[in-house]
């Protein structure tokens, strides 16, 4: 890993008894696109405030670029790291530029520093409309577009991005995730949450949390080798009466649409079990999706 940006350590957060996250530890590496994906309530959130320096951990290390979280330093920490919040982005009665001029006294930016860093945001994203639009007035996807320069306006090495692209049209997303890509090329770190596994796929690592735990933690390609091998098969049914493989036999039968995905428990006597389903089914062999990583590890938990 190249230099690292982030180190949560054996990290856990109580409200009450209840671990919204408990020893949880992971690194991020200076530009990578860290994707944190769990479903609701697994503590993704929780574990973002924790590193913005918004809600103090329980327990546990968290260093920020080398300097540890002490109470009392969030302000050393939060000129390091960029936040777009998952409910709160922009005040939405507010102009585009009045949301930056917020944002830079929030962040006490010298007036140049704030006006060349901002130009420099709106060309990065192609914003060619009068800055004095009312927020609620831009489309979704242009809003988030904003809200993600004014979450990089103090120019942080870190940019935490939680849900940025929940409820937003298709091409928009496609078209914010292009703007992460380049951001991370330019040397930001990205850490970001989405329930989008095909926005997942972008990036270099996954976590995986399920109940305030940390199940799993690489990158796409080795979370989907690690979980299924080589042995996921899509099957087809010939006709309406197509009858289901042996469930004694199976690991996973998982209706999609009209069609399965079928793994075998065992891989040995895979070549026999497929023969005798070819009758009734047409049958290939797939690459699993991270939707298939998903499903199995996060919300398969009681197979
Ligand atoms: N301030 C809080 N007080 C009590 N419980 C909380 C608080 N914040 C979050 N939680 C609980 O912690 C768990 C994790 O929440 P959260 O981090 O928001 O999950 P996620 O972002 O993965 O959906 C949830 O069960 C949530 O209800
Ligand atoms: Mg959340």
């Amino acid at each position: 890993m190249k230099k690292i940006i982030v180190s949560v350590n054996n990290m856990s957060v109580r409200f009450g008894d209840f671990y919204a996250v408990r020893n949880v530890s992971f690194d991020v590496g200076t530009g990578e696109i860290f994707g944190f994906l769990g479903a609701n309530g697994a503590g993704k959130t929780t574990t973002i405030r924790v590193l913005c320096g918004l809600l103090p951990a329980s327990s546990g290390r968290v260093f920020i670029n080398g300097t540890e979280f002490v109470r009392g330093r969030e302000n050393v920490i939060k000129s390091q790291v960029g936040y777009m919040s998952q409910r709160f982005t922009l005040y939405n009665d507010l102009s585009v530029g009045e949301n930056f001029d917020f944002a830079a006294a929030l962040h006490r930016l010298d007036n140049d520093v704030y006006l060349n860093q901002r130009k420099k945001l709106l060309d990065f994203i192609e914003f060619n409309r009068d800055l004095r639009i009312v927020v609620k007035d831009l489309p979704g996807g242009i809003k988030q577009e904003i809200a993600l320069c004014v979450a990089l306006l103090h120019d942080p090495k870190i940019v935490f991005l939680d849900e940025p692209t929940a409820g937003v049209a298709p091409a928009a997303r496609v078209r914010f995730w292009q703007l992460i890509k380049k951001l991370a090329k330019s040397g930001k770190t990205i850490f970001v949450t989405t329930h989008y596994m095909d926005e997942a796929e972008n990036c270099n690592r996954i976590a995986l949390m399920r109940a305030g735990e940390l199940i799993a933690i690489d990158s796409p390609n080795e979370l989907k080798r690690k979980t299924f091998g080589d042995s996921l098969y899509r099957l087809r049914p010939r006709h309406k009466n197509a009858r289901p493989p042996n469930m004694n036999v199976v690991d996973i039968w998982q209706p999609y649409g009209a069609n399965y995905h079928l793994r075998f428990q065992d891989d040995v006597y895979v070549a026999p079990h497929l023969r005798s389903l070819k009758k009734d089914w047409e049958i290939v062999q797939i690459s699993p999706s991270l939707e298939d990583v998903f499903i199995r590890l996060v919300e398969g938990q009681n197979r």
